[in-house]
């Protein structure tokens, strides 16, 4: 097959990975990066171009989209969704679960537990918001925060409104969110593929650290799921539409919950934790699927 990885940097851990998968496979595997492609639109004229060339006859893509390339990353998928190509992450998908605020949104409707988290985009409610709560300290998230660059701990209410009226000054936007105490600095990393768990592990901040994300130093080691955190992981990226998906889950005194769903999550910890060849499931599920 002739698979299109879309990335923009093709020394990631995570795109040699794939490349490496899919050549074992005897595929024929290229890098592209989507901010770099043309996106030609006119009736019955629909093409890419990338570099001034016309890209043809891909069987499929892997989007390795990152945080700030969403929006023209989505147009991307888009295009080559319209044209046929199979795409291991659909724009719908991307857009879902990159949105915290939507995420949220629909795994709430979907009675799939979450932390507590309220939204406020005005600066006259921010007292209102923080009373919603019944316990301290909160979590104040910037919505467009990655590898926890964004994530403040208020350890009182007064604080957390304080921090909420300077972001929302600012034009951030941003959720609070119940902090979940007795997860003590661990979350658990779901990786999914196809609808099935391929690799877990635990993930354990840094002493005196609360965020969990390895890019903050936290350490990880292989994880065993319960059925009902196996469960949830499976039914929120369902909810989200996500094939591929890290799904992370903070243990609390009222069960699993799901604190974010990741749409282009990173290989490196995961497969160097487990020593599973996550990117050959996900050739394995391309291979299955398109062309
Ligand atoms: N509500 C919460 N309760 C406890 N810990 C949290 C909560 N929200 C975030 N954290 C910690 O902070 C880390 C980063 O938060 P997350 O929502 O995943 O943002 P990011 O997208 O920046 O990784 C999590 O992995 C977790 O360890
Ligand atoms: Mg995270």
């Amino acid at each position: 097959m002739n698979i299109v990885i879309l990335s923009r940097n093709p020394a990631l851990y995570s795109t040699q990975s794939l490349i490496y998968a899919a050549r074992k496979r005897g595929h024929f595997v290229r890098v592209i990066d989507h901010m770099k492609c043309d996106l030609v639109m006119e009736a019955s004229n629909l093409a890419i171009n990338y570099e001034g060339e016309r890209i043809r006859d891909v069987d499929a893509i892997i989007p390795r989209i990152g945080s700030s390339a969403t929006s023209y990353g989505a147009a991307v998928i888009r295009q080559f969704e319209l044209l046929g190509v199979y795409t291991a992450t659909s724009t719908e998908a991307l857009l879902r679960s990159r949105d915290k605020r939507s995420a949220m949104q629909y795994l709430a409707a979907q009675n799939i537990p979450i932390p507590k988290s309220v939204i406020t985009n005005d600066i006259f409610s921010v007292k209102k918001v923080v009373e919603e709560f019944n316990s301290i300290p909160l979590i104040v998230k910037l919505l467009d925060s990655t590898q926890g660059l964004g994530v403040i701990l208020a350890e009182t209410k007064a604080s957390a409104e304080s921090i909420l009226e300077a972001f929302i000054k600012l034009k951030q936007k941003v959720i609070l969110q119940e902090y979940i105490a007795e997860s003590k600095g661990a979350d658990v990393r779901v990786f999914v593929v196809d609808n099935k768990v391929v690799a877990k592990m635990v993930r354990q901040a840094q002493p005196g650290e609360f965020r969990s994300n390895l890019h903050r130093g936290a350490s990880a080691m292989v994880a065993k799921l319960s059925p009902e955190e196996e469960h949830i992981a499976l039914a929120a990226s369902k909810e989200l539409g996500l094939k591929v998906a890290g799904v992370d889950l903070l243990r609390s005194k009222r069960g699993p919950l799901i604190l974010e769903v990741n749409a282009s999550p990173g290989l490196e910890g995961i497969e160097g934790t487990t020593g599973i060849d996550i990117a050959g499931k996900i050739i394995e599920m391309i291979q299955r699927n398109a062309g």
